[in-house]
């Protein structure tokens, strides 16, 4: 029997990925797609051809210029819902179960591991949960404040992904390289039950 059943292995992968390409949105909205360091680009460089623009103006280019790259977040943010309700039905399969039987009798690093899926997967309902709560604020009749106070914790809570995602990688590549020969590529073709 393998460890890992096929449909445990897409799922990671692809939830791997759109969590990867989350970050990867929220990277570039702080760093090349910035409002507000575009609006100063965009002010500097359209007065070289005497064009004046009011700050106003400068972040509302800005921030144009960065939507279709943040229509993403809302993209992945869908794909990251169904993936997390694919998760729960996954969970009813031997594969999703695994990491999560005879807890009591393993090591105390295996515990560590497995706490921190439990805790990774409960940072993630929380993420999906407040970003359809901010993106359909409206909706939901929220006021506009109560959206901006909810955004700020998401945008809190997104420490710990960016915490776990590196963590979660070195720790299976030293894993590999130590004890638990195969653990990746047992998530590659799915590995046999030891
Ligand atoms: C791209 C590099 C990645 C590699 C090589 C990798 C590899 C692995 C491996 C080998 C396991 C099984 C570990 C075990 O048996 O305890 C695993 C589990 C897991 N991975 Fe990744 N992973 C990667 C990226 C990610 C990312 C970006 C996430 C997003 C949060 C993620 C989330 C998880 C979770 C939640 C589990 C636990 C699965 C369960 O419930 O049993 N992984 N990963
Ligand atoms: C791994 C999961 C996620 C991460 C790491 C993440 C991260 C972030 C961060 C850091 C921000 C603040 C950006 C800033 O103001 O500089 C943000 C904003 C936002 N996120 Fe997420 N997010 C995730 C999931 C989601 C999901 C599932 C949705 C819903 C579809 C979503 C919708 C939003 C919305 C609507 C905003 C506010 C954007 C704005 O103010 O214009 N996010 N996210």
């Amino acid at each position: 029997m393998q460890k890992w059943r096929l449909d445990f292995r897409v799922w990671h992968w692809v939830h791997a990925t759109v969590v990867l390409g989350l970050l990867g949105t929220v990277f570039l909205r702080k760093t090349f797609l910035s409002w507000r360091s575009n609006a100063e680009l965009l002010t500097q460089k359209l007065s070289e051809i005497n064009l004046e623009v009011t700050e106003v103006q400068a972040k509302v280019l800005a921030k144009a210029i960065r939507a279709p790259m943040w229509e993403w977040h809302i993209i992945l943010g869908y794909a990251l819902t169904a993936l997390l309700l694919w998760r729960v039905i996954l969970f009813f399969t031997q594969s999703g179960t695994q990491n999560y039987q005879n807890f009591k009798t393993q090591s105390i690093h295996k515990k560590i591991v497995k706490l921190e899926y439990i805790f990774i997967y409960s940072v993630l309902i929380f993420m999906a949960l407040s970003g359809l709560i901010i993106h359909f604020y409206e909706t939901l009749g929220l006021l506009k404040e109560t959206a901006h106070s909810i955004k700020e914790i998401h945008e809190l809570v997104f420490n710990a992904i960016l915490i776990f995602v590196p963590l979660h990688i070195i720790g299976v590549i030293i894993a590999e390289n130590q004890d638990e020969k195969g653990i990746i590529s047992d998530m590659i073709h799915g590995g046999s039950k030891s």
